[in-house]
Order: structure tokens, then sequence, then C-alpha cells
């Protein structure tokens, strides 16, 4: 039986893990980006930055956190998946899990890729690279392109789903909505310019065994790069069918009781056991604050519980802790983590669906609640 202790304390800690590795990985997309965006200067410059920007990352330590923040992120995305209750989401949030499936797949291959080069001994700058995929393996160079964009998207929605469960930053979201179009641009640009550069430079044509800067033996390195991509790419889609699969055996599986919720005094909508308070009012079509998506973080969905026909499961401390930062009124529970038994549960929303962090403070809000921290 697994301690009570773990349990009530797993979910922070996953939940941390996965922001943290999270905010690894958009560092490390944002540097290579940000070295791509030299190219609207000269290669030269690109490849003069490349040691503090991209190349940064292939040190011991960096390339060893890389990896465990790729291989956690991946797992922890899996996991998601697979206890979620229900597919059915905002826009955002469905964005941000699709691209979720491929992000890690792609960025393992680039960071393997940039590895196994390293370690046979070949220095790949900037002019090879744009050379391979400009002149010599223009679908290679769409693909990174394509890469890019779908990690960036996904990057940029887990960095604003988490802001915005944040109260003080407003402002900070600004910036970042400014920085997450300008970053991609500029490196696409810098990347076209980069490779204009390259056929004025008058180099199409120019064989990449036989450039002086690369060993002959270079071409070994890249067939063994394609094995290692192809196997991880193959393995990703493994899994993540693998846990679609798990997923929906468990919800067969699953007794479920039917839940009847009452919010505001409003109409009664039948959810079911399965579901959190929140998934039941979406699924009946009902608007309430999300801000976080259902993480447990942000503290919008919690609603005040006037009455219910059977005990309610406890709060977690992730929810104890979110409840207590948000200063919600005694009795108050997150209703995208508290999921009904059964029978009639009767709730008043605290905030209003549309609900910001720029708003008012909530009007149902009294006195801080005694949860402890
Ligand atoms: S939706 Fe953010 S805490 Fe429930």
């Amino acid at each position: 039986m697994t301690n009570p202790s773990f349990r009530r304390t797993a979910p922070i800690v996953l939940r941390s893990i996965r922001i943290w590795s999270g905010l690894f990985l958009l560092a490390f997309v944002t540097s290579h980006l940000i070295n791509l965006s030299l190219g609207l200067i000269t290669i030269e410059t690109m490849d003069r930055a490349r040691p503090y920007l991209s190349g940064f990352w292939s040190g011991p330590i960096t390339g060893f956190l890389l990896s465990a923040s790729l291989i956690s992120h991946f797992v922890l995305g899996l996991w998601a998946l697979y206890v979620r209750p229900t597919l059915r989401t905002n826009t955002q949030d469905i964005v941000q899990m699709l691209t979720g499936m491929i992000v890690v797949p792609l960025l393992a291959t680039h960071a393997i890729g940039i590895s196994m080069l390293a370690d046979a001994g070949v220095d790949f700058g900037y002019a090879d690279t744009i050379r391979l995929f400009w002149l010599q393996a223009p679908a290679l160079g769409l693909m990174q392109v394509v890469m890019l964009s779908v990690v960036w998207v996904h990057g940029s929605a887990g960095l604003f789903t988490w802001l915005r469960s944040k109260e003080n930053a407003g402002r900070l979201l600004n910036w970042l909505y400014l920085l997450a179009v300008i970053v991609p641009v500029f490196a696409l640009l810098g990347y076209a310019e980069a490779g204009r550069e390259m056929l004025i430079a008058g180099q199409a044509g120019a064989n990449l065994a036989s450039n002086p800067a690369i060993p002959e033996d270079v071409v070994v390195p890249f067939a063994q790069i394609k094995q290692v991509t192809r196997a991880i790419i193959y393995g990703s889609i493994i899994l993540v069918v693998f846990t679609l699969v798990a997923r929906f055996i468990r919800l067969i599986l699953q007794k479920t009781q039917e839940v009847i919720l009452v919010r505001n005094g409003g109409q009664e909508m039948i959810s079911t056991s399965a579901l959190s308070m929140l998934s039941g009012f979406q699924h009946n079509d009902q608007l309430h604050a999300n801000l976080c998506a259902g993480r447990g973080r942000c503290g919008t969905c919690a609603v005040r519980v006037i009455r219910s026909e059977f005990p309610l499961p406890l709060a977690s401390e992730l929810e104890q802790r979110t409840l207590y930062k948000v200063g919600a009124p005694e009795g108050a529970r997150l209703a995208c983590q508290l999921t009904p038994a059964g029978g009639k549960v009767e709730v008043q929303a605290i905030y209003p669906a549309d609900y910001t962090f720029e708003d008012a403070r909530p009007t149902e809000t009294a006195t801080p609640s005694e949860v402890p921290a």
C-alpha cells in the first residue's frame, strides 16, 4: 500500500519537476533561436556566438540536465494524459497537449544528433549546418523549422498557462506575449538570411564529405544519427499509443456513480464520479473560471460547498496549498481537484467565470481560511 504522506506530496513534487524541466527546455530552445537570429548579421556572427548560446548545452552538466529534462517532461506528460479524466478542454490546452506528444521526441533527436557529432569529433558549425539544410538536404532543413515552431508553441503555451496562475505576472505576461512573437520571427528571418548568404557565397552543390572543415567519416555519424532518430520517433509513438490505450482501458474498468451538480443555485447538471467538478461543468457547457486549465495552481475555480449528499474526498496537499495561497474562505474547494463520489452537490462559485488576476479580488472571499500551508 502507498504511504499516505507520499500520496499527498507526490502531486506537488511531480508538478514542480514538470514546470522546471519545461522551463529548462524552453531556455534551451530560446538560446538556439537567438543564435539563429544572428544570421541576420552574418553566418560568421552566428558561429562566434555559438559557444555561448547553442554550444553551451553540450557541456557535461548542461547535457545531463537536458537529457533529464527531456525524459522527465515526456514521461510526466504521458502520465498527465493517462490520469486525465476527460480530453474535453479549452483550445490552448488541446494545442499544448497535442504539441506535447511530439515536442520531446523532436527535441531529443536534435540534442542527441548534436552530441553524437561532438562525440565523433565533428565540430559542426553554423556554416556547415546552413549548407546542409539549405543546399544539401532542404527537407531536413524544413523539418527543423517545423520542429522549432512546434516546440515554441508548446513551450509558450505552457509558460503562459503557468504564469497566468500567478497573481503578479500581469505586466511580465504583456512583455512575454511580445517576445513569443518576436523571438521566432527573428530566428526564421536569420535562418533565411543565412541561407541567402550561403547561396551568394556560391557554395551551392558543395559536397558535405569533401568540405575541408568536416572529416571524411562524418557520413558515419550521420547514418547513426538517422538510426537513433528513427528509434526515438517510433519509440515515442509507441509510448503515446500505449498510454492512450491504457487510459481507455482504465476509463472502461472504472466504476462510476451519477453526480448531480448545482452551481450558484442554477439548474441541475448531470456528471459522473469519474470527472472533477470543473470537468462536470465543462461537460455541461457551463463556463467556470480556470486560469491554469485545471492544474490546481491558480485557485480561480474555487467553490464554496453549500451541501453534499455524500461526504466529499479530503483536499490533497496541492489543493490545500492553493486554497491557502488565494485566501479562499472556509470550506472552499477547488472544482478542478474535487471529484465527488456521487449524489447531489450544491456549490457557489467564488470567482466569476471570466475572472483574470487583473480583476478585483473575488466578491465571495471573506477572510483567509485556516487551511494549513
Ligand atoms: S483551474 Fe486553476 S486551480 Fe483549478
